[in-house]
């Protein structure tokens, strides 16, 4: 049984539709995440989760029961924000304790949670100090151990990472990611970053207009977006598109030739399946997947070269002025305005 589930949901705030038909399920245990541009809709559908949001229309289950009639405190959920929200006035203990205060546990029940929460969140240390002497990412770990002490059905995140800095984010990351090993509690988790994303979930949820563009595993959504939208989205640096026509396709429409503008491709494998021979379409080719190749039939002259240590990734330039761009680990030997040329990996390529 799915531990939370939601069928056709649908919210407009006035008549601006910014949640749409969203169907979804989510297991007991699994970490989700949604990801998608700002202003897609993610944050309306956590707070539509959470209760702090009231459906337009659609149903909301969370441990098989509808929960749309029910206040926050009753969903079985607990929170976590970007902005911690902390009490300014009270030591880690008393904001850690505050909401188990509000339901009336004693006081010993009180001690041993907030304790385990801290133990697990390794900061028993800190438990007698307030907010203000605390850095941020710890201020970000009593966030969480609040919502730990709580036992909820379901984890919420809403972009509880984007107030830190890049190395405390990407520690902060692997902390949840361990915790949520270690509680194997069912987890939604909203962020804009598709690094976090791919590193975290075990089941990505693609929005893009309060529409879902596609559900699946990290590595389900990289090897086989569903649509340009998402194979454009995820995966660094971005896949490139190169236009052109199919100039044929497979009877059973899995398959097709392409023709752009500096070059011919044969047999990719065909996303857009809807398409006919001789409509225009899109060969995707991610960075990654090209190779230096002094017979390749792409050719590209160098516009810009970064070189990150552990990646080299070129910015390139066809001659009809498609720009793309190439990732090695190599550290090359290559300079500005110079010209290369690629093969790339037919079956890892697709065509939109
Ligand atoms: N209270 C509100 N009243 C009217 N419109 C709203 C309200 N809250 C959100 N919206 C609109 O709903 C859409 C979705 O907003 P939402 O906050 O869910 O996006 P998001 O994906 O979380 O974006 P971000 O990554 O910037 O946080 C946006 O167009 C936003 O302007
Ligand atoms: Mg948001």
């Amino acid at each position: 049984m799915a531990q939370v589930a939601l069928r056709d949901v649908n919210k407009f705030f006035g008549t601006t539709h910014v949640i749409r038909d969203v169907d979804l399920e989510i297991n007991k245990g699994e970490f989700v995440v949604f990801v998608g541009p700002s202003g897609c809709g993610k944050s309306t559908l956590l707070r539509l989760i959470a209760g702090l949001e009231k459906l337009t229309s659609g149903e909301i289950e969370i441990a098989d029961r509808a929960i749309m009639d029910l206040p926050p405190s009753k969903r079985g959920i607990a929170m976590v924000f970007q902005s911690y929200a902390l009490y300014p006035h009270m030591t880690v203990f008393h904001n850690m304790a505050f909401s188990l205060n509000l339901q009336g546990f004693s006081k010993s029940e009180i001690a041993e949670r907030v304790t385990a929460a801290a133990k697990t969140l390794q900061m028993e240390h800190l438990l007698d100090r307030r907010p203000a002497a605390l850095s941020g990412g710890q201020r970000q770990r009593v966030a969480i151990g609040r919502a730990i002490v709580r036992n909820p059905d379901v984890f919420l995140f809403d972009e509880p990472l984007s107030n830190l800095d890049a190395a405390l984010r990407h520690e902060t990351r692997v902390e949840i990611a361990k915790l949520h090993k270690q509680l194997d509690a069912t987890t939604i988790y909203v962020t804009h970053d598709q690094v976090e994303a791919m590193t975290l979930a075990d089941k990505i949820v693609v929005l893009k207009d309060g529409v879902v563009m596609q559900v699946g595993s990290p590595m389900e959504l990289f090897n086989n977006p569903a649509n340009e939208f998402v194979a454009g989205f995820l995966g660094s640096p971005k896949m490139n598109f190169f236009e052109g026509e199919m100039t044929s396709v497979t009877v059973d429409n899995t398959a097709a030739d392409f023709r752009g503008a500096d070059f011919s491709a044969g047999n990719v494998s065909l996303v857009s399946k809807e398409k006919a021979k001789g409509e225009k379409v899109k060969l995707g080719i991610r960075p990654q997947h090209l190779r230096l190749d002094p017979k390749g039939e792409i050719t590209g002259s160098i516009t810009l070269i970064e070189r990150l240590g552990t990646e080299t990734v070129v910015e390139l330039m066809t001659p009809s002025n498609t720009q793309f761009r190439f990732a090695t680990p190599e550290q090359l030997d290559l300079e500005l305005g110079d010209n290369a040329q690629f093969s790339f990996d037919q079956t890892k390529a697709h065509l939109f």
